[in-house]
């Protein structure tokens, strides 16, 4: 008789939205055995459809990759997890003149030192278990920079960092470590949970009007040219399917597009591009603020 094959079990962050809800789904729907695990359960009603729709199942838990107490609870009780997908992640837009030390260190709680505490908290399991794949998804962000987002850049740069890192001395222990870097893609990131700096408006930043600019930019230009979330979907799908995956995985148009630019040595020409992009959403975004002004100003036509 075919011995039964167990199934792998995968543990993903941040399913309440975007990549991890839609990998969350796609991977039941694969035949995983899912956990997964999002900050706030109040949000748990959007994956129960989506997986009843898919005719799939998954244990969903409270998982805050900020609180350290909860990823020590998780880990304990999944031990040991087969394919660890770190995804879960926050924006918070603004110039680094702007940004508060505090929202910095927020991303970074997030982004970067809680995907640190969750790694090490669930590969102890995998070393025992003598085989695990670590799915870092960090960004285009995490290559190159960006601008009105240091912050978040910087730590994504750590994650990828990080990764890179983590993947030479997990090795010997049969563990494969991948980084994805998506560019940008329609999920909550870029619109409900994308997040400015409290001081974004502040009219005494020498950043103000370049402010305006980069949101009209985005709002614009770039968000409507973002990829769908489904094809970083599928490439994670892709990874954990892979017998040897790669190290990291470039994800879509934007992406290719700058870091050939790097690879190139033209990452000049890019940044001189976008510059020239902002300075003419900024003069847009000024016109339409006078125009507003001089609206506020006229008296009414009876008067
Ligand atoms: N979409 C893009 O353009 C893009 C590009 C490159 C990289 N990425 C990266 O992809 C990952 C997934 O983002 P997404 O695009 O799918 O955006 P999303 O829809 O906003 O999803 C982000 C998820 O992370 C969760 N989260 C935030 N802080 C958390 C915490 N402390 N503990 C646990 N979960 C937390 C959010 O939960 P709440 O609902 O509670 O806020 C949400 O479930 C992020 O790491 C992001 O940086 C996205």
């Amino acid at each position: 008789m075919e011995a039964i094959k167990k199934k792998k079990r995968v543990l993903i962050t941040g399913c309440s939205s975007g990549f991890g809800l839609l990998t969350a789904v796609e991977a039941a729907r694969a035949g995983y055995d899912v956990v997964a695990t999002m900050r706030n359960l109040g949000k748990a009603d959007y994956l129960r459809q989506a997986l009843d729709q898919a005719g799939a199942a998954a244990a969903i838990e409270r998982l805050d990759v900020a609180d350290r107490g909860s990823i020590e609870a998780i880990a304990e009780k999944y031990r040991p997890v087969d394919i660890l997908i770190n995804n879960a992640g926050i924006l918070i837009m603004g110039s680094f003149l702007d940004i508060t030390e505090d929202e910095m260190r927020t991303i970074f709680e997030t982004n970067y030192f809680g995907v640190v505490a969750l790694t090490r908290a669930v590969v102890v399991g995998m070393i025992e278990n003598g085989s695990g794949l670590v799915i870092n998804i960090a960004s285009l962000a995490g290559l190159i920079g960006h601008i009105f987002n240091a912050a978040y850049c910087a730590s994504k740069h750590a994650l990828v960092g990080f990764s890179k890192s983590i993947r030479q001395e997990l090795e010997p222990f049969n563990i494969n470590v991948v980084s994805v870097e998506p560019g940008y893609h329609k999920t909550e990131i870029i619109r409900a949970n994308a997040n400015i700096s409290e001081n974004f408006y502040d009219q005494d930043s020498p950043m103000f009007q370049y402010n305006r600019g980069f949101l009209r930019l985005m709002r614009d230009e770039i968000i409507p040219h973002a990829g769908v979330a489904q094809d970083v979907v599928k490439t994670i799908m892709k990874i954990m399917a892979a017998d040897k995956p790669k190290g990291h995985y470039v994800i879509g148009k934007d992406a290719r597009f700058a870091t050939t630019m790097q690879w190139l040595g033209a990452t000049c020409a890019l940044e001189k591009k976008i510059h020239n992009k902002l300075l003419a959403a900024t003069r847009r975004e000024n016109r339409r603020a006078e125009a507003r002004k001089a609206k506020r100003k006229k008296p009414p036509a009876n008067q």
